[in-house]
């Protein structure tokens, strides 16, 4: 893999890489096919990769973090998502979609009590924003919290959350003033001990399959006030925002498919013989490389670049929606491009179980669906540029 000579990485960044890459490539790869078949939840390797800083790269070292950098944890993912994706969207919900909320939005007290055991891979995160009958379109959600004095009782069926099987701790989006509409929507974090709070069933999947998803049902669950992120109303503006390092997270997944499925191609076209040649020099298979790795580094450069802009931000406040919104459209089909020449240029063994390139072609599909479909991602970007809402 090249280092691009316009994000010079520093000695933390290739040290974080190195020892994702060792990680993945020693501990993950030789269990994915087989956690990838039973659909069971890696909790040692997840605890492991908590041990290693992987699960709260952001967070600050008081509270149980690696306290490092946006870049350093799309390096790390990268590489993770090169051994296995499912791994990859564990650890991505954790430190983005959970993790960046508490920290952009949260108070002292509940950054420490919220962040510490999701940092050290102790407890596991989750984030809860759609339900069965608003997903695209988030802000029709139907999920209610009332206020009863000190407390909050929320009451509601959220779908397709990530890691909602086995979540300790969930952020969750609920109305708090229906007339409001998007303006009316809260944040909260909850307890999963917390009476009234339970999961719905895990849902089969086409891919990822080691990493759990499922509904989570609230009825009358009641928690205190001071579990509520932000004001009354800020709810939705926290879901977009962390949405918006959410995206980064799930293009560097998608590259790091993307690469696997690359890297599998370019071996196998060079070996592989056919008609007294090796596959590779014929100009379909040839371009088909040569195409694939292109978009790569393009996805790597949109990546990287919105990583910085997330970095950036957090001196600037500045939104870097765009950036995140163009680096996950981008990536995600990229993934989908090479999973499926991949599978193409294996012919039949690329069908196979025995080899892992049907698993790319599986895993990469959903890159383009959650955290914003590529339609969502579109509407982002031409929305920013024409200037319709
Ligand atoms: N950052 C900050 N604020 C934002 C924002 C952002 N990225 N995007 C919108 N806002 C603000 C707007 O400025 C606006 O503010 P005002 O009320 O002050 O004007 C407000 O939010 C409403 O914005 P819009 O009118 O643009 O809202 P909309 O209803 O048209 O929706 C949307 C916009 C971009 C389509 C949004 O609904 C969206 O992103 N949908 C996709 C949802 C999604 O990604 N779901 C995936 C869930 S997570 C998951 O996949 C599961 C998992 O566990 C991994």
């Amino acid at each position: 893999m090249s280092d691009l000579a316009i994000f010079p990485l520093n000695a933390e960044h290739k040290m974080i890489r190195a020892a994702a890459r060792d990680f993945a490539q020693n501990e993950i790869a030789p269990i994915a096919a087989e956690f990838d078949e039973s659909g069971e939840f890696p909790h040692k390797t997840i605890k492991k990769m908590g041990e290693m800083g992987f699960m709260g790269i952001e967070v600050p070292e008081e509270l149980g973090g690696a306290d490092m950098d946006t870049l350093s944890y799309v390096l790390a993912l990268e590489e993770i998502c090169k051994a296995d994706a499912a791994h990859g969207v564990i650890m991505s919900v954790n430190n983005s979609l959970y993790a960046h909320g508490l920290l952009k939005f949260g108070t002292d007290a509940q950054k420490k009590k919220f962040l510490t055991p999701i940092a050290s891979g102790n407890v596991v995160g989750a984030y809860s924003l759609t339900e069965p009958m608003s997903g695209s379109d988030a802000g029709t959600m139907k999920s209610r919290a009332t206020k009863d004095g000190e407390f909050y009782i929320l009451n509601g069926r959220k779908s397709w959350v990530t890691s909602g099987p086995v979540a300790g701790l969930v952020i969750v989006f609920m109305v708090t003033d229906p007339e409001k509409k998007q303006r009316g929507i809260s944040a909260f974090v909850v307890d999963a001990n917390t009476p009234g709070f339970t999961r719905g069933k895990k849902e089969p999947k086409l891919g990822i399959r080691a990493s759990a998803t499922s509904e989570l049902l609230f009825e009358n669950c009641r928690i205190p006030i001071e579990n509520r992120i932000g004001n009354e109303g800020d709810g939705f503006k926290i879901a977009m925002t962390v949405l918006d390092a959410g995206r980064i997270g799930i293009g560097a997944q998608a590259l790091g498919i993307a690469e696997a499925a690359y890297e599998a191609a370019r071996q196998y076209a060079s070996e592989r013989k056919a008609f007294g040649q090796s596959i590779g020099a014929f100009q379909g298979t040839g371009f088909k490389i040569a195409d694939m790795k292109t978009r790569i580094e393009a996805s790597r450069l949109l990546i990287y670049n919105a990583a910085m802009a997330k970095e950036r931000a957090k001196t600037t406040g500045e939104r870097f929606s765009m950036e995140a919104s163009m680096a996950k459209l981008f990536a995600s089909e990229t993934a989908m491009f090479c999973a499926h020449h991949a599978v193409q240029i294996h012919g039949g063994m690329g069908y196979s179980k025995e080899l892992p390139v049907e698993r790319y072609f599986r895993d990469a599909k959903i890159t383009e669906i959650y955290e914003g479909t590529s339609e969502i991602q579109r509407m982002v970007i031409s929305r920013a540029e024409l200037g319709f809402k």
